[in-house]
């Protein structure tokens, strides 16, 4: 991703808040009275705009859940939820937000210029308020292999084109889910680290659902952890570890501090 290209978002409207997403005692059941599942359970949390923040837990601890919530892809059954001061359905109406999913989910028969095109046709947003498609596909690394097709490309790049493509609508918030689990280590660094630039050069708030302890740590201003049965928090950790951070960071003794410290929180939430 280059540093000349960035993304310049639109005039933010005059329902202007400091916070990104802010959660108040989230409830969310699944299933009816007999078999009902609790998979949040007083769920509160404050993202300030800008800001990048890691969610870590064992499986099934709800944060996809949390992550849907807040894309208004999931009913809530208690509390509240405001993104940008808005209702989620409002936020995503507005298209406030992009959602990135494990697998890239990218049209096959579409070029990788048609796929990051696509938010453009399908809304209703203004002309002009689009991010340039090519530009995009140059600020994750793909400049040439706009016209390619999806199965010619690798895993890493597929999901670069993905993050092109939520990038678009000139999003204000980014939920990620496990965006980098299916890649191999080596690609998965490579994307940290760019994601990371990406952050910077934009300004866009991330929530990041991961697995991987060096991940939540290396990215997140932040790490929200919850714990399962019910799916709650555990802790909103500050990352203490100064940026702009590059891979060699991960072998300092505060960052090995850090993740020493989530492993001994994660092995609490089990
Ligand atoms: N649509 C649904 N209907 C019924 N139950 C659901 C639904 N979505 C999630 N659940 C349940 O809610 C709980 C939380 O699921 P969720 O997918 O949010 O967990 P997760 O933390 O993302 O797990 P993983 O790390 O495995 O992805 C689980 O018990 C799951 O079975
Ligand atoms: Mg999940």
């Amino acid at each position: 991703m280059t540093a000349a290209a960035t993304v310049k978002r639109p005039d933010t409207q005059s329902n202007v808040s400091p916070l990104a997403v802010s959660v108040a005692n989230l409830d969310v059941h699944f299933g009816d009275k007999d078999n009902e599942i609790t998979a949040l359970s007083n769920v509160s949390v404050n993202i300030p705009e800008g800001a990048f923040v890691t969610m870590l837990g064992p499986s099934g601890c709800g944060k996809s859940t949390l992550l849907r919530c807040i894309a208004d892809l999931v009913h809530i059954s208690g509390g509240s939820i405001s993104v940008l001061g808005r209702s989620p359905r409002e936020a995503r109406e507005g298209r406030d937000f992009a959602f990135v999913f494990q697998d890239a989910t990218l049209l096959p028969w579409r070029s990788v210029i048609d796929n990051v095109r696509l938010p453009i046709e399908v809304g209703k947003h203004a002309a002009g308020s689009f991010a340039d498609p090519a530009e995009l596909l140059a600020m994750v690394g793909l400049k040439g292999r706009e016209n390619a097709l999806p199965h010619e490309l690798s895993g890493g790049m597929r999901q670069r084109v993905a993050i092109a493509r939520a990038l678009v609508t000139r999003p204000r918030i980014l939920l990620m889910d496990e965006p980098f689990g299916a890649l191999d280590e080596i690609t998965r660094d490579k994307l940290n680290e760019e994601l990371l630039r990406l952050w910077q050069e934009t300004g866009t708030t991330i929530l990041f659902v991961t697995h991987s302890i060096p991940e939540a740590a290396f990215l997140g201003q932040h790490v929200l952890m919850l714990q399962a049965h019910p799916g709650r928090v555990k802790e909103f950790m500050k990352v203490d570890l100064p940026y702009p951070r590059s891979l060699a960071m991960r072998d300092t003794v505060e960052f090995i501090q850090v993740t020493a410290h989530l492993r001994a929180l994660l092995e609490e939430c089990l």
